[in-house]
């Protein structure tokens, strides 16, 4: 067995990461730590908990970290503060997490000689104009525009820093917004979902033409797994599945119109503060080399992936529904 180390495994992709893994690859022996911050849920463990060891823990630990890592073969690190709207509002958890936090864990893989994957976004490259056809590639320079991805930017630069100067065996992928099941309700498409099933109109910031190149969850990490298999040491891998023709109002018209509303049933709110207009992501080294290709590739890229999200939300209305109010509270008192 390889033993297998995934930080801030309780949240949206590393959960999803977990449930992949032991389906998937079963030679791995997988434990979780995780803080379990609001965004952190153990029900996201409902049916594995008994296949996996838990730690509630806090990766700025370094006494936890060096404990854990000493324990393990291979780290893949996913903890991070990750909603941009709350990196505006209170930066520093970001710095701390993400900064401080990825610090711990690159130390802690230095002394014990460990493998780190470390999982990043493509909001370390800033934006593209709207009319730019370029696509980020993994030489596109860094240019962060949030408190959040500068935060991912600084983490990545660290990585890329042990791996360099202290030969930590590191490799780091830089992917495009992930949709599926278990993403914390506060996120674009799993807000829209939830807020038709309570009866609220989803919510649209500024124009919607922004665009993001979305990917299933499940093609993310299926590429995480193949850069853990077969990826040289302190490579660097763009993930994406070419969906950078749909922008917000398009995602927010499918979900409407897959969950019976008119296309038009939404509204506009404030825009976001920075909003970066385009993300696209050029994978091509990740399917030339690793012979990558995403599953969820239907005539709009995301229709099947779409609609067995939504079926999720309906039918785990208990994971969501507690939460609910309080997330469009926090919203509506920014006119989001
Ligand atoms: P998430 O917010 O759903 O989950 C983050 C998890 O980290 C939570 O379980 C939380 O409790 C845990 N955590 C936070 N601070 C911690 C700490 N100090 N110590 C231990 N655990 C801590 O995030 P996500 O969307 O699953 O993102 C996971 C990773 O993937 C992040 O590194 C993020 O930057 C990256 N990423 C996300 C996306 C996306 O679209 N969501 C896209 C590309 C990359
Ligand atoms: P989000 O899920 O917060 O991801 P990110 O900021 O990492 O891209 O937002 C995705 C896009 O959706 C982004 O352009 C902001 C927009 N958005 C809305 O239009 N309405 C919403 O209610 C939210 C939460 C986001």
């Amino acid at each position: 067995m390889t033993k297998m180390l995934v930080t801030g495994g309780a949240g949206f992709i590393g959960s999803n990461f977990v449930h992949y893994t032991l389906k998937n690859r079963p030679e791995y022996q997988v434990t979780v730590v995780d803080k379990l911050t609001y965004a952190g849920n153990l029900a996201n463990f409902d049916g594995v908990m008994d296949d996996i060891t838990f730690v509630k823990g806090d990766i700025c630990d370094d006494a936890l970290m060096d404990k854990l890592v000493a324990d393990t073969d291979v780290v893949v690190h996913f903890a991070a503060e990750t909603h941009n709207d709350n990196s505006i509002r209170n930066p520093k958890p970001f710095l701390d997490t993400n900064i401080y936090g990825t610090y711990t864990v690159l130390e802690a893989v230095r002394k014990h000689g460990k493998r780190l994957h470390h999982i990043s976004t493509d909001e370390v490259f800033g934006d593209l104009e709207l009319n730019d056809p370029n696509r980020f590639t993994e030489t596109t320079p860094y240019n962060p525009s949030s408190p959040y991805s500068a935060a991912k930017a600084s983490s990545d630069m660290l990585v890329r820093a042990w791996a360099r100067t202290f030969s930590v065996k590191a490799t780091i992928s830089n992917c495009s917004n992930n949709y599926g099941p278990r993403q914390h309700i506060e996120k674009f498409i799993p807000r829209q979902i939830t807020n038709i099933l309570s009866d609220i109109k989803p919510k649209l910031y500024g124009t919607g033409e922004q665009v993001r190149d979305w990917i299933h969850v499940d093609d993310h990490n299926a590429a995480v797994h193949l850069i853990i298999d077969k990826s040289p040491m302190g490579e660097t891998w763009i993930i994406g599945a070419d969906n950078d023709h749909v922008n917000n109002k398009a995602v927010i018209e499918m979900i409407c119109d897959l969950m019976g509303k008119g296309k038009d049933w939404y509204e506009h709110v404030n825009d976001r503060p920075g909003h970066d207009m385009r993300y696209a992501m050029d994978s091509s080294k990740l399917r030339r080399e690793l012979g990558w290709q995403p599953q969820y590739t239907d005539q709009n890229g995301m229709v099947e992936g779409l609609k067995a999200t939504i079926d999720w939300y309906k039918n785990n209305e208990a994971w969501w529904r507690a939460e609910k109010e309080a997330v469009e509270q926090a919203y509506a008192k920014q006119g989001q």
